[in-house]
């Protein structure tokens, strides 16, 4: 190779195996939506009862990767591809371990999320949007971000000062605001059963 470098797919125990193993069908479940809009809590409610199910998962969420990995990345357009480009190389590797990659991730563009489903695969890849209307978003302001974005002591917030694009057609709308967290997460264990159970 001209790069010197020399992937070894090929020899390593397979995906397959992996999920035979695991007794899954191994997928990434990617979850879009504005600051404060539930993905967490919905990421949360879903790994714990794919979990307590049997299901081997894995929750990676914005905040927890930012702080990690991510740490030296920004909110600008072009941080935020990098950040997503990162995680769904993650996810991809999880997804070759055979574990089920539920993504919490604002991801705020139709490109960025593109971008991720050419990474993991259209095949393993299932969007949500979590579709909570900036308003009820900004008016919960759990981390007390939009009011620090609407005072400008942020910049470049996602639905204030940048953009926010809803997925055209996504897999499942989540639409938060006249249903209970039970229900919302039920309605997300209701798509990904029949994806990730071995029959
Ligand atoms: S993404 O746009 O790159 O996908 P990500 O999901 O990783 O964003 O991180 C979003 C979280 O970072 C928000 O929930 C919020 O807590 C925090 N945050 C800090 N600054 C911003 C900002 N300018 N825009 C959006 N979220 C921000």
């Amino acid at each position: 190779m001209e790069n010197n470098i020399h992937p070894i797919f090929d020899q390593l125990v397979s995906r397959k195996e992996r999920e035979i193993r695991l007794g899954q069908n191994a997928k990434v479940f990617w979850m879009t939506g504005l600051s404060g809009s539930g993905k967490s809590t919905i990421a949360t409610g879903l790994e714990r009862t794919l979990f307590n199910r049997g299901f081997f998962v894995q929750v990676l969420d914005g905040d927890n990767v930012r702080s990690g990995l991510n740490k030296n990345l920004g909110f600008s357009l072009e941080d935020r591809q990098e950040n997503i480009r990162r995680i769904a190389e993650l996810a991809k590797l999880y997804l070759n371990s055979g574990v089920i990659t539920i993504c919490s991730f604002i991801s705020p563009t139709i490109a960025i999320r593109e971008f991720a489903k050419q990474i993991i695969g259209a095949e393993n890849f299932v969007e949500v949007f979590i579709d909570t209307p900036l308003e009820i978003c900004e008016a919960r302001d759990v981390k007390g971000l939009y009011k620090k974005a609407r005072s400008g002591k942020i910049k470049g917030f996602t639905g204030i000062d940048s953009p926010y694009e809803a997925p055209l057609n996504p897999e499942l709308t989540i639409h938060t605001p006249n249903k209970t967290i039970e229900e919302s997460v039920e309605e997300a264990v209701d798509l990904l059963l029949p994806k990730i159970q071995i029959l």
